[in-house]
């Protein structure tokens, strides 16, 4: 008898990419920013139904890895393995659901950059020349006079190397005016459309041929055919898309094209122009979508070792409960696309307000209700609806449209991916069941034992807190299993049909609730590091410090751990001043800071950003001392420059500044 026929419906692909990350160095946040990003959109797609594929890996050739392995003294397939597994520890952390994870050094990779490359040789796109170029060695990049600033590097302003090399070369100049028709044909094809403009102005300026080998270096692929000549860094890197297909083999095809590239904007022209014209060239298909986010800046500087402002993810998520809370707010708290500012303190608020506030109370004091009124178990509602019941319902029935528009309208807008929309479109429902719990107080209801109005309010509440859980999955897995623990629900994402499961009324009375437990305990301020130096990435010899809790420590035992002391030496290196304010003004949109003019003595003023707007008037300064650090490094807060730092009492919000008992000259020294 023949089998019966596969009903299983079709799931559609969905393979999405994050870049693959160098090795030269540890992870930061910068980089756990676009695998969350690809991470909630490969787990909203399984939710949806879709055959989801979702790819990141490691970087590991090239003449930045080389340089990086010979300054620790290690060799580059040493330090590749070592920090590829710091990535994947860090990824398992930030509960990423990757399918695959791909390292440049691996015999699959190998293969596949070989065969590409034979390729664009046989369309006749690869030429012997000579190379000759301004170099920068971080960025494996090659720049023109014209694009250098201020004579170094326009991406990362470091000076950049003189080079002149025989080389092989990928046409690339053949293929500009197939990309424009191609981004002409498919605006949806690089977003937000600011990254779509800047791929059109640089290619319609016209594609020079791309120096594809490169003979200076021995930590890559071997050029086919031609010894002595490695894989310029970037083609190797890019055909890592392909390799995970399993491409050159045949049935690649089941997997590629990709459906959506997620990369930061550093490196847009590289998969934009250079990748689709390498695909061109091979006869392969393009990418379907390229989508670019926005750099995060720690206040307001880049992430850099020299400033010890490198933030350490894994340290953030450890104060705040876990990676969910680091998840939700990179992306709440800025557009995807745009570019954002990284500070302890509006994470802080945001999982306070957000997270404990709005959406831990509702849940448990839903479920804390049903367990008082209802014995723990959900009650069925009556027919009929309440006065309220509509207002809930509404902004929970346009959850399913929102994530569409949020992740799937690349097409009709073009707008890119919309992760804090769908965000804002949860809390709706969010707020809408604080305030109908509010409003239709329960308790009252009990007092009164109007049980068929009770039960409906309950049950109400319950639903939807079901389906806002359903709808945070992408973004807080973690914290969203948890809420379907404690209504008894399963959610099996990949088999769950996103769309059925919306409709109100999916929780089925007569369900068994778990007991309360708290999904976000409120942050205490003071006891999350103010200071950003405490969430950057630690040397390794000092790496995850375990805190004791005071209960652990030994009563009456010496103090422990001496690294936390500081030297009179190193308390002398801070110099501290007595200043005296000159004037004082408010910043534009930022309603915490003021600026200050500070004389600091021997005629020397200093401009001071400090935020003490909230808790004095600008005139209220004028004329007071102060104790300023004279020797902070200057640094610029919402673009306004600060030369040293206020000393003031309060550990979150200023409740005085400290100042000399009696008036000293401008300059006088505190020690
Ligand atoms: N190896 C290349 C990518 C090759 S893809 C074929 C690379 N690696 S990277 O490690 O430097 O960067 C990886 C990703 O991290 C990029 O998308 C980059 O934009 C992102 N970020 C690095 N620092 C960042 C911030 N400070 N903020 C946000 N994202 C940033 O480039």
């Amino acid at each position: 008898m023949a089998p019966p026929p596969d009903t299983t419906p079709m799931r559609p692909p969905f393979f999405l990419t994050t870049p693959i990350f160098y090795v030269n160095d540890v992870p930061h946040i910068g980089h756990a920013y676009t695998v969350i990003a690809a991470d909630t959109l490969a787990r909203y797609k399984r939710l949806a139904g879709y055959d989801v594929f979702f790819l990141t890996g490691t970087d590991e050739h090239g003449q930045k890895i080389e340089k990086a392995a010979e300054a620790r003294g290690e060799a580059p397939n040493a330090l590749a393995a070592r920090l590829a597994e710091r990535f994947k520890a860090l990824w398992r952390e930030l509960n990423i659901s990757h399918d695959d994870f791909i390292r440049t050094t691996e015999a699959r990779h190998h293969r596949a950059v070989d065969a590409m490359y034979r390729r664009l040789k046989e369309q006749g796109d690869v030429y012997l020349g000579e190379y000759e170029g301004l170099y920068c060695i971080p960025c494996e990049s090659f720049w023109t006079e014209l694009q250098l600033v201020d004579g170094n590097c326009p991406d990362c302003g470091r000076p950049v190397e003189k080079v002149t090399e025989p080389s092989y070369f990928f046409r690339m100049s053949h293929f500009g005016a197939r990309l424009l028709e191609h981004i002409d044909r498919h605006p949806e094809f690089v977003s937000p459309p600011s990254r779509r403009n800047e791929v059109v102005q640089f290619v319609k300026g016209g594609l020079r041929d791309l120096s594809i080998s490169r003979t200076g270096v021995r930590w890559g692929i071997p050029l086919p055919d031609h010894p002595g000549h490695v894989v310029y860094v970037w083609l190797d890197a890019l055909v890592n898309y392909l390799t995970a297909t399993g491409f050159p083999e045949p049935g690649f095809e089941g997997r590629w094209p990709a459906q959506v590239h997620i990369i930061g904007k550093d490196i847009l022209r590289f998969h934009a122009v250079y990748w689709p014209s390498f695909l061109l060239s091979a006869g392969l298909s393009l990418p379907e979508r390229i989508v670019s986010h926005g750099w995060w800046t720690i206040a307001g500087e880049k992430m850099s070792k020299s400033k010890g402002n490198v933030i350490d993810p894994a340290r953030v998520a450890a104060h705040c409960g876990g990676a969910d809370a680091l998840r939700y707010f990179l992306l709440r708290e800025v557009p995807f696309g745009r570019d954002g500012d990284f500070s302890v303190q509006a994470l802080v608020g945001r999982y306070n307000t957000d997270l404990a506030n709005d959406l831990g109370n509702l849940v448990s004091r839903a479920v804390a209700m049903v367990h008082r009124y209802r014995d723990g178990v959900v009650p069925a509602p009556p027919g009929g609806d309440d006065p309220g019941a509509a207002a809930l319902r509404d902004p929970a029935g346009a959850l399913y449209e929102a994530f569409e528009a949020a992740f799937d309208d690349l097409d009709r807008a073009g707008r890119g991916l919309q992760f804090d929309q769908a965000l804002a479109a949860v809390w709706a429902v969010v707020s809408a069941a604080n305030l109908y719990i509010h409003e239709s107080a329960p308790w009252e209801l009990a007092k009164a034992r109007d049980d068929a109005a009770l039960d409906r309010v309950l049950y109400n509440a319950l639903e939807a807190i079901r389906i806002v859980s359903l709808y945070l999955y992408p973004f807080m897995p973690a914290s969203a299993e948890r809420v379907w623990e404690q209504l008894g629900v399963r959610v099996t994402p990949g088999e769950t049909d996103l769309a059925a499961a919306s409709h109100w009324g999916g929780l089925a009375p007569g369900t068994a609730l778990s007991k309360p437990a708290p999904l976000f305990p409120r942050l205490d301020p003071a006891a999350v590091p103010a200071d950003l130096a405490d969430l950057a990435i630690q040397p390794p010899a000092t790496e995850t410090p375990v805190e004791k809790t005071p209960a652990e420590k030994t009563p009456g035992a010496p103090p422990e751990a001496p690294a936390e002391y500081v030297s009179i030496h190193d308390f002398k290196r801070v110099q501290l001043r007595v200043g005296t304010v000159t004037a004082a003004e408010p910043i534009k949109k930022a309603d915490k800071l003021l600026k200050l003019q500070v004389d600091i003595g021997e005629g020397e003023a200093r401009q001071i950003v400090a935020g003490l707007a909230r808790k004095f008037a600008p005139e209220d300064l004028v004329g007071r001392q102060v104790v300023v650090v004279a020797n902070l490094r200057p640094a610029k807060l919402m673009g306004v420059e600060s030369q040293g730092m206020i000393l003031a009492a309060g550990a979150e919000e200023v409740e005085a500044l400290l100042a000399p008992a009696g008036p000293v000259a401008p300059g006088t020294t505190v020690r």
